[in-house]
Protein backbone atom coordinates (compact mmCIF):
# COMPACT_ATOMS: atom_id res chain seq x y z
CA UNK A 1 0.00 0.00 0.00
CA UNK A 2 2.09 3.27 -0.86
CA UNK A 3 0.00 5.68 1.54
CA UNK A 4 -0.78 2.72 3.70
CA UNK A 5 -4.47 3.51 3.67
CA UNK A 6 -5.94 0.76 6.44
CA UNK A 7 -9.31 0.93 4.74
CA UNK A 8 -7.24 -0.51 1.34
CA UNK A 9 -5.53 -3.16 3.77
CA UNK A 10 -9.14 -4.34 4.94
CA UNK A 11 -10.07 -4.73 1.68
CA UNK A 12 -7.61 -6.15 0.14
CA UNK A 13 -7.44 -8.70 2.70
CA UNK A 14 -11.36 -9.58 2.38
CA UNK A 15 -10.61 -9.77 -1.62
CA UNK A 16 -8.13 -11.89 -1.53
CA UNK A 17 -10.52 -14.33 1.01
CA UNK A 18 -12.88 -14.45 -1.62
CA UNK A 19 -15.47 -11.91 -0.42
CA UNK A 20 -16.95 -9.40 -2.05
CA UNK A 21 -15.73 -5.61 -0.93
CA UNK A 22 -18.19 -4.16 1.69
CA UNK A 23 -21.05 -1.59 0.20
CA UNK A 24 -19.20 1.78 2.25
CA UNK A 25 -15.92 1.11 -0.13
CA UNK A 26 -16.40 2.93 -3.19
CA UNK A 27 -14.85 2.98 -6.39
CA UNK A 28 -12.30 5.02 -5.04
CA UNK A 29 -11.21 2.26 -2.65
CA UNK A 30 -11.44 0.00 -5.86
CA UNK A 31 -9.79 1.70 -7.68
CA UNK A 32 -6.97 2.24 -4.95
CA UNK A 33 -6.69 -1.43 -4.37
CA UNK A 34 -6.31 -2.59 -7.98
CA UNK A 35 -3.43 0.02 -8.73
CA UNK A 36 -1.57 -1.24 -5.45
CA UNK A 37 -1.66 -5.17 -7.01
CA UNK A 38 1.75 -6.00 -7.47
CA UNK A 39 0.46 -7.96 -10.66
CA UNK A 40 -0.54 -6.39 -13.55
CA UNK A 41 -4.25 -6.67 -14.05
CA UNK A 42 -5.79 -5.64 -17.96
CA UNK A 43 -9.56 -5.53 -18.45
CA UNK A 44 -10.91 -5.96 -21.46
CA UNK A 45 -14.48 -5.14 -22.80
CA UNK A 46 -16.96 -7.93 -24.15
CA UNK A 47 -15.45 -6.92 -27.74
CA UNK A 48 -11.40 -7.07 -26.61
CA UNK A 49 -10.94 -3.45 -25.90
CA UNK A 50 -8.68 -2.52 -23.36
CA UNK A 51 -10.98 -0.82 -19.95
CA UNK A 52 -8.79 -1.33 -17.56
CA UNK A 53 -5.08 -1.00 -16.93
CA UNK A 54 -3.36 -0.75 -13.75
CA UNK A 55 -0.09 1.02 -12.59
CA UNK A 56 1.85 -2.10 -12.59
CA UNK A 57 1.08 -2.79 -16.32
CA UNK A 58 1.82 0.51 -16.77
CA UNK A 59 5.38 0.13 -15.56
CA UNK A 60 5.84 -3.27 -16.58
CA UNK A 61 4.88 -3.08 -20.13
CA UNK A 62 5.81 0.94 -20.29
CA UNK A 63 2.35 1.86 -21.40
CA UNK A 64 0.09 5.01 -19.30
CA UNK A 65 -3.51 4.25 -19.03
CA UNK A 66 -4.44 6.86 -21.20
CA UNK A 67 -2.01 5.58 -24.32
CA UNK A 68 -3.85 2.35 -24.07
CA UNK A 69 -7.41 2.99 -22.87
CA UNK A 70 -10.12 1.97 -25.29
CA UNK A 71 -7.58 0.22 -27.72
CA UNK A 72 -7.49 -3.55 -28.81
CA UNK A 73 -5.20 -5.26 -26.84
CA UNK A 74 -3.62 -6.70 -30.30
CA UNK A 75 -3.06 -2.89 -31.49
CA UNK A 76 -2.26 -1.39 -28.14
CA UNK A 77 1.63 -0.59 -29.17
CA UNK A 78 3.20 -3.52 -27.37
CA UNK A 79 5.75 -5.60 -28.74
CA UNK A 80 4.94 -8.94 -27.84
CA UNK A 81 4.02 -12.53 -28.81
CA UNK A 82 0.43 -11.84 -29.96
CA UNK A 83 -0.05 -15.02 -30.83
CA UNK A 84 0.43 -16.57 -27.95
CA UNK A 85 -1.99 -14.43 -25.89
CA UNK A 86 -4.44 -14.66 -28.66
CA UNK A 87 -4.35 -18.51 -27.92
CA UNK A 88 -4.53 -17.75 -24.68
CA UNK A 89 -7.73 -15.76 -24.85
CA UNK A 90 -9.00 -18.30 -27.31
CA UNK A 91 -8.62 -21.19 -24.69
CA UNK A 92 -10.21 -19.47 -21.83
CA UNK A 93 -13.18 -18.75 -23.94
CA UNK A 94 -13.81 -22.18 -24.96
CA UNK A 95 -12.73 -24.03 -21.73
CA UNK A 96 -14.87 -21.42 -19.57
CA UNK A 97 -12.16 -21.09 -17.31
CA UNK A 98 -8.96 -19.38 -16.20
CA UNK A 99 -6.04 -19.74 -18.52
CA UNK A 100 -2.60 -20.10 -17.98
CA UNK A 101 0.36 -19.01 -20.46
CA UNK A 102 3.92 -18.76 -19.77
CA UNK A 103 6.89 -17.65 -21.41
CA UNK A 104 5.53 -14.89 -23.33
CA UNK A 105 8.17 -12.68 -25.41
CA UNK A 106 7.97 -8.71 -25.08
CA UNK A 107 10.21 -6.12 -25.22
CA UNK A 108 10.34 -3.45 -22.18
CA UNK A 109 10.64 0.04 -23.41
CA UNK A 110 14.13 0.31 -22.60
CA UNK A 111 14.75 -2.46 -25.52
CA UNK A 112 15.41 -5.56 -23.36
CA UNK A 113 13.74 -8.49 -24.03
CA UNK A 114 11.83 -9.93 -21.14
CA UNK A 115 8.79 -12.83 -20.48
CA UNK A 116 5.72 -12.68 -19.29
CA UNK A 117 3.27 -14.93 -17.52
CA UNK A 118 -0.34 -14.27 -17.59
CA UNK A 119 -3.40 -15.54 -16.55
CA UNK A 120 -6.59 -15.02 -18.65
CA UNK A 121 -9.83 -15.50 -17.53
CA UNK A 122 -12.68 -14.91 -19.77
CA UNK A 123 -15.70 -14.01 -17.82
CA UNK A 124 -18.91 -15.42 -18.79
CA UNK A 125 -22.50 -15.02 -18.00
CA UNK A 126 -22.87 -11.45 -16.16
CA UNK A 127 -24.70 -9.57 -19.01
CA UNK A 128 -24.30 -6.18 -16.65
CA UNK A 129 -20.26 -6.35 -16.77
CA UNK A 130 -18.44 -3.92 -19.08
CA UNK A 131 -15.61 -6.54 -18.47
CA UNK A 132 -15.56 -9.77 -21.12
CA UNK A 133 -12.19 -11.06 -19.67
CA UNK A 134 -9.31 -10.16 -17.38
CA UNK A 135 -5.58 -10.70 -17.59
CA UNK A 136 -3.68 -11.15 -14.30
CA UNK A 137 0.19 -10.86 -15.40
CA UNK A 138 3.76 -10.52 -13.73
CA UNK A 139 7.49 -10.26 -15.82
CA UNK A 140 8.46 -13.69 -15.08
CA UNK A 141 11.98 -13.10 -16.51
CA UNK A 142 13.80 -13.00 -13.30
CA UNK A 143 11.79 -16.37 -11.99
CA UNK A 144 12.77 -18.18 -15.65
CA UNK A 145 16.61 -16.86 -15.17
CA UNK A 146 16.66 -18.59 -11.76
CA UNK A 147 14.87 -22.06 -12.76
CA UNK A 148 17.32 -22.04 -15.97
CA UNK A 149 20.26 -21.75 -13.10
CA UNK A 150 18.64 -24.14 -10.98
CA UNK A 151 18.06 -26.45 -13.88
CA UNK A 152 22.07 -26.15 -14.79
CA UNK A 153 23.18 -26.66 -11.22
CA UNK A 154 20.99 -29.91 -10.92
CA UNK A 155 22.72 -30.71 -13.85
CA UNK A 156 26.02 -30.25 -12.80
CA UNK A 157 25.52 -32.51 -9.65
CA UNK A 158 23.76 -35.10 -11.42
CA UNK A 159 27.04 -35.05 -13.65
CA UNK A 160 29.30 -34.64 -10.23
CA UNK A 161 27.00 -37.82 -9.19
CA UNK A 162 27.89 -39.74 -12.26
CA UNK A 163 31.30 -38.84 -12.90
CA UNK A 164 33.45 -41.27 -10.68
CA UNK A 165 30.92 -44.34 -12.27
CA UNK A 166 32.09 -42.68 -15.79
CA UNK A 167 35.63 -42.34 -14.98
CA UNK A 168 35.14 -46.25 -14.03
CA UNK A 169 32.77 -46.96 -17.47
CA UNK A 170 35.78 -45.41 -19.78
CA UNK A 171 38.59 -46.95 -17.45
CA UNK A 172 38.04 -50.64 -17.93
CA UNK A 173 37.46 -50.55 -21.85
CA UNK A 174 40.87 -48.06 -21.73
CA UNK A 175 42.73 -50.84 -19.92
CA UNK A 176 41.84 -54.20 -21.91
CA UNK A 177 42.62 -51.71 -25.10
CA UNK A 178 46.01 -50.69 -23.36
CA UNK A 179 46.44 -54.41 -22.83
CA UNK A 180 45.67 -55.61 -26.08
CA UNK A 181 47.95 -53.18 -27.79
CA UNK A 182 50.71 -54.38 -25.82
CA UNK A 183 50.34 -57.63 -26.81
CA UNK A 184 50.18 -56.63 -30.92
CA UNK A 185 53.14 -54.68 -30.04
CA UNK A 186 55.43 -58.73 -29.04
CA UNK A 187 53.39 -60.19 -31.51
CA UNK A 188 54.17 -57.56 -34.42
CA UNK A 189 58.00 -58.01 -33.12
CA UNK A 190 57.87 -62.19 -33.32
CA UNK A 191 55.80 -61.88 -36.50
CA UNK A 192 58.69 -59.87 -38.39
CA UNK A 193 61.41 -61.77 -36.82
CA UNK A 194 60.01 -64.95 -39.00
CA UNK A 195 59.33 -62.73 -42.23
CA UNK A 196 63.00 -62.07 -42.13
CA UNK A 197 63.68 -65.47 -40.93
CA UNK A 198 62.35 -66.40 -44.22
CA UNK A 199 63.83 -63.91 -46.23
CA UNK A 200 67.01 -65.47 -45.36
CA UNK A 201 66.16 -68.79 -46.00
CA UNK A 202 64.74 -67.50 -49.16
CA UNK A 203 68.25 -66.09 -50.12
CA UNK A 204 69.89 -68.92 -49.41
CA UNK A 205 67.88 -71.16 -51.33
CA UNK A 206 68.32 -68.89 -54.61
CA UNK A 207 71.90 -68.68 -54.00
CA UNK A 208 71.59 -72.58 -53.44
CA UNK A 209 73.78 -72.55 -49.60
CA UNK A 210 70.56 -73.78 -47.96
CA UNK A 211 71.29 -75.44 -44.84
CA UNK A 212 68.91 -78.27 -43.17
CA UNK A 213 70.19 -76.71 -39.64
CA UNK A 214 68.70 -73.20 -41.04
CA UNK A 215 65.55 -74.73 -42.16
CA UNK A 216 65.37 -76.48 -37.90
CA UNK A 217 66.53 -73.28 -36.76
CA UNK A 218 63.23 -71.25 -37.77
CA UNK A 219 61.29 -74.14 -36.99
CA UNK A 220 62.20 -73.72 -33.59
CA UNK A 221 61.78 -70.13 -33.13
CA UNK A 222 58.08 -70.78 -34.78
CA UNK A 223 57.09 -73.24 -32.38
CA UNK A 224 58.77 -70.96 -29.64
CA UNK A 225 56.56 -68.15 -30.86
CA UNK A 226 53.85 -69.83 -30.81
CA UNK A 227 52.38 -68.97 -34.20
CA UNK A 228 49.03 -71.17 -34.12
CA UNK A 229 48.69 -69.32 -30.89
CA UNK A 230 49.05 -65.71 -33.00
CA UNK A 231 46.97 -66.93 -35.61
CA UNK A 232 43.81 -67.64 -32.93
CA UNK A 233 44.61 -64.54 -30.47
CA UNK A 234 45.31 -61.87 -32.39
CA UNK A 235 42.10 -61.79 -33.96
CA UNK A 236 40.04 -61.92 -31.07
CA UNK A 237 42.16 -59.27 -28.98
CA UNK A 238 41.40 -56.99 -32.06
CA UNK A 239 37.79 -57.88 -32.05
CA UNK A 240 37.77 -56.94 -28.50
CA UNK A 241 40.02 -53.42 -28.86
CA UNK A 242 38.16 -52.45 -31.51
CA UNK A 243 34.77 -53.12 -29.06
CA UNK A 244 36.49 -51.12 -26.09
CA UNK A 245 37.23 -48.18 -28.41
CA UNK A 246 33.41 -48.46 -29.73
CA UNK A 247 32.60 -48.58 -26.10
CA UNK A 248 34.45 -45.25 -24.77
CA UNK A 249 33.60 -43.75 -27.95
CA UNK A 250 29.74 -44.37 -27.16
CA UNK A 251 30.43 -42.93 -23.73
CA UNK A 252 32.41 -39.51 -24.68
CA UNK A 253 29.43 -39.24 -27.34
CA UNK A 254 26.49 -39.74 -24.66
CA UNK A 255 28.55 -37.32 -22.59
CA UNK A 256 28.32 -34.96 -25.00
CA UNK A 257 24.62 -34.37 -23.96
CA UNK A 258 25.86 -32.47 -20.60
CA UNK A 259 28.12 -30.01 -22.89
CA UNK A 260 25.18 -29.28 -25.10
CA UNK A 261 24.18 -25.86 -23.96
CA UNK A 262 20.42 -25.54 -24.02
CA UNK A 263 18.90 -24.91 -27.02
CA UNK A 264 16.72 -22.25 -27.45
CA UNK A 265 13.83 -24.17 -29.89
CA UNK A 266 12.74 -27.59 -29.74
CA UNK A 267 14.26 -30.10 -32.45
CA UNK A 268 12.89 -33.11 -34.03
CA UNK A 269 14.18 -35.49 -31.84
CA UNK A 270 14.83 -39.77 -32.24
CA UNK A 271 13.97 -40.27 -28.15
CA UNK A 272 14.67 -43.69 -28.78
CA UNK A 273 18.49 -42.99 -29.30
CA UNK A 274 18.92 -40.58 -26.44
CA UNK A 275 17.34 -43.06 -23.76
CA UNK A 276 19.50 -45.20 -25.26
CA UNK A 277 22.61 -42.43 -24.61
CA UNK A 278 21.52 -41.69 -20.81
CA UNK A 279 21.77 -45.46 -20.47
CA UNK A 280 25.09 -45.80 -21.36
CA UNK A 281 26.48 -42.97 -19.11
CA UNK A 282 24.18 -44.02 -16.30
CA UNK A 283 25.65 -47.61 -16.49
CA UNK A 284 27.53 -48.02 -13.24
CA UNK A 285 25.02 -46.28 -11.30
CA UNK A 286 22.33 -49.56 -12.30
CA UNK A 287 24.70 -52.37 -13.28
CA UNK A 288 25.34 -53.92 -9.84
CA UNK A 289 21.80 -53.52 -8.70
CA UNK A 290 19.41 -54.21 -11.79
CA UNK A 291 19.39 -55.22 -15.37
CA UNK A 292 18.23 -52.71 -18.38
CA UNK A 293 15.45 -53.72 -20.27
CA UNK A 294 14.50 -51.70 -23.11
CA UNK A 295 11.04 -51.62 -24.94
CA UNK A 296 11.58 -49.13 -27.85
CA UNK A 297 8.86 -48.18 -30.30
CA UNK A 298 10.45 -49.25 -33.87
CA UNK A 299 8.24 -46.69 -35.23
CA UNK A 300 8.18 -43.53 -32.75
CA UNK A 301 7.89 -40.16 -34.89
CA UNK A 302 10.60 -37.88 -34.22
CA UNK A 303 9.39 -35.72 -31.46
CA UNK A 304 10.17 -31.75 -30.91
CA UNK A 305 11.91 -31.55 -27.95
CA UNK A 306 14.97 -29.81 -26.19
CA UNK A 307 16.97 -32.77 -26.20
CA UNK A 308 19.63 -32.10 -22.86
CA UNK A 309 16.69 -31.39 -20.70
CA UNK A 310 15.37 -34.10 -21.46
CA UNK A 311 17.92 -36.61 -20.98
CA UNK A 312 17.95 -34.99 -17.83
CA UNK A 313 14.51 -36.55 -16.67
CA UNK A 314 15.85 -39.49 -17.98
CA UNK A 315 18.83 -39.59 -15.99
CA UNK A 316 17.09 -38.54 -13.08
CA UNK A 317 14.45 -41.07 -13.71
CA UNK A 318 16.48 -44.18 -14.01
CA UNK A 319 19.40 -42.76 -10.75
CA UNK A 320 16.03 -42.73 -8.76
CA UNK A 321 15.16 -46.38 -9.65
CA UNK A 322 18.41 -47.89 -9.16
CA UNK A 323 18.28 -46.64 -5.82
CA UNK A 324 14.89 -47.59 -5.31
CA UNK A 325 15.80 -51.26 -6.22
CA UNK A 326 19.04 -50.81 -3.80
CA UNK A 327 16.60 -49.75 -1.12
CA UNK A 328 14.54 -52.80 -1.63
CA UNK A 329 16.89 -55.23 -2.21
CA UNK A 330 20.16 -53.64 -0.01
CA UNK A 331 23.04 -52.67 -2.02
CA UNK A 332 25.26 -55.70 -2.29
CA UNK A 333 22.51 -58.34 -3.00
CA UNK A 334 23.45 -60.69 -5.86
CA UNK A 335 19.76 -60.36 -6.42
CA UNK A 336 19.18 -57.95 -9.80
CA UNK A 337 16.29 -56.02 -9.88
CA UNK A 338 14.75 -54.53 -13.04
CA UNK A 339 14.79 -51.27 -14.98
CA UNK A 340 11.94 -50.95 -17.71
CA UNK A 341 12.42 -48.53 -20.09
CA UNK A 342 9.51 -48.59 -23.01
CA UNK A 343 8.42 -45.95 -25.68
CA UNK A 344 5.55 -45.76 -27.85
CA UNK A 345 3.16 -43.64 -29.04
CA UNK A 346 -0.55 -43.13 -29.42
CA UNK A 347 -2.95 -40.54 -31.31
CA UNK A 348 -0.38 -37.50 -31.41
CA UNK A 349 1.81 -38.07 -27.96
CA UNK A 350 4.54 -39.67 -27.57
CA UNK A 351 4.99 -41.75 -23.81
CA UNK A 352 8.09 -42.68 -22.64
CA UNK A 353 7.58 -45.32 -19.46
CA UNK A 354 10.71 -45.82 -16.85
CA UNK A 355 9.22 -48.80 -14.34
CA UNK A 356 11.90 -50.53 -11.71
CA UNK A 357 10.88 -53.08 -9.41
CA UNK A 358 12.49 -51.25 -6.10
CA UNK A 359 10.63 -50.13 -3.21
CA UNK A 360 7.73 -48.05 -4.63
CA UNK A 361 6.32 -45.18 -3.05
CA UNK A 362 4.89 -44.83 -0.09
CA UNK A 363 1.13 -43.45 -0.14
CA UNK A 364 1.72 -40.54 1.80
CA UNK A 365 4.74 -39.08 0.09
CA UNK A 366 3.29 -39.53 -3.31
CA UNK A 367 2.38 -35.52 -3.04
CA UNK A 368 5.51 -34.22 -1.84
CA UNK A 369 7.92 -36.12 -4.16
CA UNK A 370 7.50 -33.29 -6.63
CA UNK A 371 8.79 -30.41 -4.46
CA UNK A 372 11.72 -28.95 -4.66
CA UNK A 373 14.74 -30.44 -1.92
CA UNK A 374 12.20 -32.93 -0.96
CA UNK A 375 14.36 -36.57 -0.54
CA UNK A 376 14.05 -39.08 1.46
CA UNK A 377 17.53 -40.05 0.59
CA UNK A 378 20.74 -39.42 2.70
CA UNK A 379 23.44 -36.80 1.94
CA UNK A 380 25.42 -37.45 -1.01
CA UNK A 381 22.94 -39.61 -2.80
CA UNK A 382 20.02 -37.29 -3.03
CA UNK A 383 19.78 -33.75 -2.73
CA UNK A 384 15.57 -33.79 -3.85
CA UNK A 385 15.74 -31.70 -6.59
CA UNK A 386 15.44 -34.42 -9.92
CA UNK A 387 11.67 -34.95 -9.72
CA UNK A 388 10.96 -31.00 -9.15
CA UNK A 389 13.53 -30.28 -12.34
CA UNK A 390 11.94 -32.97 -14.23
CA UNK A 391 8.50 -31.76 -13.94
CA UNK A 392 9.23 -28.43 -14.73
CA UNK A 393 10.92 -29.41 -17.29
CA UNK A 394 7.91 -31.93 -18.69
CA UNK A 395 5.10 -30.07 -18.07
CA UNK A 396 6.20 -26.63 -18.36
CA UNK A 397 8.31 -26.76 -21.23
CA UNK A 398 7.73 -29.32 -23.48
CA UNK A 399 3.81 -29.35 -22.26
CA UNK A 400 3.74 -32.91 -21.62
CA UNK A 401 2.63 -34.93 -18.63
CA UNK A 402 4.19 -36.42 -16.00
CA UNK A 403 2.88 -39.64 -14.20
CA UNK A 404 3.31 -42.40 -12.15
CA UNK A 405 1.83 -45.75 -10.92
CA UNK A 406 3.16 -47.06 -7.86
CA UNK A 407 3.11 -49.65 -5.29
CA UNK A 408 4.83 -49.87 -2.07
CA UNK A 409 7.37 -53.01 -2.10
CA UNK A 410 6.35 -53.90 -5.57
CA UNK A 411 7.79 -51.00 -7.56
CA UNK A 412 7.31 -47.35 -9.55
CA UNK A 413 6.66 -46.38 -13.23
CA UNK A 414 7.40 -43.42 -13.93
CA UNK A 415 5.18 -42.08 -17.68
CA UNK A 416 5.86 -39.00 -19.14
CA UNK A 417 4.30 -38.15 -22.20
CA UNK A 418 4.98 -35.46 -24.81
CA UNK A 419 2.83 -34.05 -27.17
CA UNK A 420 4.11 -34.89 -31.13
CA UNK A 421 3.14 -31.78 -32.60
CA UNK A 422 5.42 -28.88 -33.54
CA UNK A 423 3.16 -26.72 -31.41
CA UNK A 424 3.19 -26.93 -27.57
CA UNK A 425 -0.49 -27.22 -26.54
CA UNK A 426 -2.03 -23.97 -25.46
CA UNK A 427 -4.47 -24.69 -22.88
CA UNK A 428 -3.79 -27.81 -20.55
N1 LIG B 1 11.56 -44.74 -8.71
C1 LIG B 1 11.36 -44.37 -7.43
N2 LIG B 1 11.04 -45.30 -6.50
C2 LIG B 1 10.82 -44.95 -5.21
N3 LIG B 1 10.91 -43.68 -4.76
C3 LIG B 1 11.22 -42.71 -5.63
C4 LIG B 1 11.46 -43.00 -7.01
N4 LIG B 1 11.74 -41.84 -7.61
C5 LIG B 1 11.68 -40.87 -6.68
N5 LIG B 1 11.37 -41.38 -5.48
C6 LIG B 1 11.19 -40.65 -4.21
O1 LIG B 1 11.06 -39.28 -4.52
C7 LIG B 1 12.03 -38.52 -3.81
C8 LIG B 1 12.44 -37.32 -4.63
O2 LIG B 1 13.14 -37.73 -5.79
P1 LIG B 1 14.12 -36.70 -6.48
O3 LIG B 1 13.40 -35.42 -6.70
O4 LIG B 1 14.75 -37.37 -7.65
O5 LIG B 1 15.20 -36.41 -5.37
P2 LIG B 1 16.36 -37.35 -4.80
O6 LIG B 1 16.53 -38.51 -5.74
O7 LIG B 1 17.54 -36.46 -4.80
O8 LIG B 1 15.91 -37.76 -3.44
C9 LIG B 1 13.15 -39.48 -3.52
O9 LIG B 1 13.91 -39.11 -2.40
C10 LIG B 1 12.36 -40.79 -3.29
O10 LIG B 1 11.85 -40.85 -1.97
MG1 LIG C 1 16.69 -38.27 -7.84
Amino acid sequence: MPNGSTTGLKSEAQAYHGATLPAENGPADINHLISALPTILIGLSKDSKIVLWNSQAEIILGKTTSEVMGKPLQRCGIDWDWDKIAGGIRASQSASQPTRVDDIRFQRSDGEERYLGMTINHLAGDSDSKLGSTIIGADITDRKKLETQLQQSQKMEAIGQLAAGIAHEINTPAQFVGDNTRFFQDAYDDLIQIIKDYEKLMEQAKAGTLKTEQIEEVEKRIEDIDLEYLEEEIPIALQHTLKGVDRITKIVQAMKIFSHPGMLVKEPTDINREIEKTITITRNEWKYVARMETDFDPNLPHVPCFRAELNQVILNMIVNAAHAIAEANGDKSPHLGTIRIRTYHKDNWAEIRISDNGAGIPEDIRTKIFDLFFTTKGAGKGSGQGLAISHSVIVEKHKGSLDLESQEGRGTTFIIGLPLGAEPKEDE
